[in-house]
């Protein structure tokens, strides 16, 4: 584990206060920058119905968060992955996304989540933690940029048993 990481403490966040900050954190920073995605869309990103979101700190500084969306056919589905600008390539986004994946695959085989096609830190990221391209939406957000539906699999759902 690296160094920021080992520092990490992941906690659930649900207040209207706390969801605000972090949304307006995300929207300083691409991707959601580039896709036009003001603080006030994100923290509907991050307050919808059915969203969970956990929030990494470092000696009380806000590193990052993870919001996952556990309904419906993309049960599992990671809505939102960031970590602060300065603390990235630290493995900070990797403790958090083991943190999303550890929850998820308790209740459901599959993590699924959309990267832009822009995005390709991010891609890379990914790819190497297990994701694969399932499939691509087109022109998504904006003209000229795509979704990448990726997903991490432990097997087929009904042969999923689910941990108690
Ligand atoms: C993508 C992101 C979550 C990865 O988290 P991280 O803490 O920076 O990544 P880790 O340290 O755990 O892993 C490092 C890997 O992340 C990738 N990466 C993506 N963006 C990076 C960045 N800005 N700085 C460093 N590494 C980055 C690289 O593949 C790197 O591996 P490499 O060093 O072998 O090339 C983070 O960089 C981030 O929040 N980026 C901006 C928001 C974003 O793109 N979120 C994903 C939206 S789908």
């Amino acid at each position: 584990m690296m160094p920021a990481a080992e520092k990490l403490r992941i906690s659930r966040i649900t207040s209207v206060k706390d969801l605000r900050a972090a949304a307006r954190r995300m929207a300083l920073s691409d991707p959601w920058l580039k896709l036009g995605l003001d603080a006030a869309s994100c923290f509907s990103g991050l307050s919808a119905p059915y969203r969970e979101t956990y929030a990494a700190s470092i000696g009380g500084a806000p590193a990052g968060h993870v919001t996952i969306n556990m309904s419906g056919l993309l049960r599992g589905y990671i809505q939102v992955l960031f970590v602060a600008e300065g603390l990235r390539g630290q493995g900070v986004g990797e403790e958090l996304l083991r943190f999303a994946e550890e929850k998820i695959f308790r209740a459901s085989p599959n993590v699924f989540l959309c990267v832009s096609s822009f995005n390709k830190g991010a891609i890379r990221f990914y790819r190497k933690l297990g994701y694969k391209l399932t499939g691509r939406l087109k022109d998504f957000l904006v003209k000229g940029s795509d979704e990448l539906l990726m997903r991490k699999t432990t097997g087929p759902l009904r042969t999923f048993k689910p941990m108690k």
